[in-house]
C-alpha cells in the first residue's frame, strides 16, 4: 500500500478506536447515573480548551508514532496490531461486570477479593481493586478484560504510548551491541545475546512488540500477578517467536543476579506503587542492570510538566481506584533514579505519558 494510504488507514483506525472509547465512556457514565444515582463522584470540570489540548497532544503522539514507523524503527504493521480476539470475546463481559463495580464504588470497598484467591503471598499495597477491577489484578477475568479496558480508557492509544520506548531502547541496544562485538575474544566465539527485562509486564503487550522489533534479543518479563502472567504466556504463544522467560515476583525484589540485563523497560507501573516502593524498584532495577545498560520507564504525565492537564490528573484517581496516583504525579523520579546511581537521565512527554531514560555508568 502506498505510504499516504497507509497513513490514512492508520489515522482512520485510531479515530475509530477514539470514537468508540468516547462512546463507551459516555454510555457507561449515563447508565451509572440512571441505575445508581446514589453514587456521587466529584470531578474537576473540563473546559473546551482542555479538550482541544488533549486532541492536539493525541495528534502529536500519532504523528511521532507514524514517523518512527516510517523511519524503520518498527514496522508499519505494528501500528495496526490490536487485541481483536480479546475485544470480541470479552467486550460484553466489561458491561456485565459494571453492576459489581458500581456496588463496590457505592460502598467504597476497594479491598474485595474472592475467597478462593490466596492473598497472603502479596504485599499489602497491592491488595486493592485497582481501577475498581473485580478481584484487582488477581483473577483470570481481570487479565482477560485488562487490555480492552486500557484501550477504552486511552481511546486506543495505549500501544502508541508503549511504542515510545522503542526508539530509545533501540539506541541503547545498538551501543551495547557495538561494545559486545568489540570485546568479543575471537571471531569464532559466539556473542552472547543481549538481554532485556520488562518489569511489571502484565499481559505482555510490551513484550510482544519488543519481540517483533528485537527478534535477536533474549526477553524476560516479571509481574506479581499469576493471572496476568498466564494471559501474557497465552498472548505470546499466539504468534511465532521465542517465548520470553516469565517470572512471578516483586519488582522491588527481583530474582535475578546483579549486572544481568542490558536494558530494562517498565510501562505503567510506577503510578501504582507507594512512594517508598517506587524507590525500591528503581534501586533494584539499578542492581540488575549491567554497567552501561539502560532503564526506560513509561508512565503517566506529572504535574510538573503538564499543569494544564491537572483536571485529568485529579479526575483519573477519582474515577478509577488509584490510591498512589496523586502522590506519583508530584514525585520526582529523576531524583530517585539519580539517588540509585543512574546517570544521563532524560525525560520526554507524549500525550498523557511521561518517559525516563537512564543509564547505569559503564
Ligand atoms: C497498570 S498494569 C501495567 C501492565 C503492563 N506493563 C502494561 O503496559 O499494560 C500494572 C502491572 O503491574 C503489576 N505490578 C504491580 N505491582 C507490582 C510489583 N510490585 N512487582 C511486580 N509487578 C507489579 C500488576 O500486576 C500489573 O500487571
Amino acid at each position: 500500500m502506498p505510504d499516504t494510504l497507509t497513513k490514512m488507514a492508520y489515522q482512520a483506525f485510531q479515530d475509530g478506536k477514539n470514537y468508540f472509547g468516547l462512546g463507551h465512556k459516555a454510555i457507561a457514565t449515563q447508565l451509572r447515573q440512571w441505575l445508581r444515582p446514589d453514587i456521587k463522584i466529584e470531578l474537576e470540570s473540563i473546559n473546551p480548551n482542555f479538550l482541544q489540548e488533549i486532541s492536539r497532544r493525541r495528534d502529536a503522539l500519532l504523528e511521532v508514532d507514524w514517523k518512527d514507523a516510517e523511519a524503520g524503527i518498527y514496522s508499519k504493521s505494528l501500528l495496526f496490531d490490536n487485541p481483536w480476539a480479546d475485544f470480541f470475546q470479552y467486550y460484553p463481559a466489561i458491561w456485565l461486570d459494571l453492576p459489581a463495580i458500581w456496588e463496590r464504588v457505592g460502598t467504597n470497598d476497594v479491598y474485595s477479593f474472592d475467597e478462593d484467591i490466596n492473598t497472603s503471598i502479596f504485599p499489602r499495597y497491592y491488595l486493592r481493586n485497582f481501577h475498581h477491577q473485580t478481584n484487582g489484578y488477581l483473577s483470570d477475568l481481570s487479565a482477560n478484560l485488562y487490555d480492552t479496558q486500557v484501550e477504552l480508557l486511552f481511546g486506543g492509544t495505549a500501544d502508541a504510548m508503549r511504542r515510545r520506548i522503542l526508539a530509545p531502547l533501540q539506541q541503547a541496544l545498538q551501543v551495547k551491541q557495538v561494545v559486545a562485538n568489540t570485546i568479543q575474544q575471537a571471531p569464532s566465539e559466539p556473542v552472547e545475546p543481549l538481554k532485556v527485562l520488562d518489569v511489571a509486564c502484565g499481559t505482555a503487550r510490551t513484550l510482544k512488540m519488543l519481540r517483533e522489533v528485537f527478534p535477536e534479543v533474549s526477553l524476560f518479563g516479571i509481574d506479581l500477578s499469576p493471572a496476568y502472567l498466564r494471559k501474557a504466556n497465552q498472548l505470546l504463544a499466539e504468534t511465532p517467536g521465542t517465548l520470553p522467560q516469565l517470572v512471578q515476583g516483586k519488582a522491588e525484589d527481583m530474582p535475578y543476579r546483579e549486572n544481568y540485563f542490558d536494558a530494562l523497560t517498565c510501562v505503567f507501573l510506577f503510578h501504582e506503587l507507594p512512594a517508598p516502593v517506587r524507590q525500591q524498584v528503581i534501586d533494584e532495577a539499578y542492581r540488575v542492570t549491567k554497567p552501561g545498560g539502560t532503564f526506560i520507564i513509561c508512565d503517566s504525565i506529572q504535574m510538573v510538566d503538564t499543569p494544564e492537564l491537572e483536571p485529568m490528573m485529579v479526575n483519573f484517581p477519582a474515577l478509577f481506584h488509584e490510591p498512589y496516583y496523586r502522590d506519583y504525579t508530584y514525585d520526582d523520579l529523576s531524583d530517585r533514579l539519580a539517588k540509585a546511581g543512574f546517570v544521563e537521565i532524560e525525560t520526554e512527554v507524549h500525550f498523557v505519558s511521561k518517559y525516563w531514560v537512564a543509564r547505569k555508568p559503564a
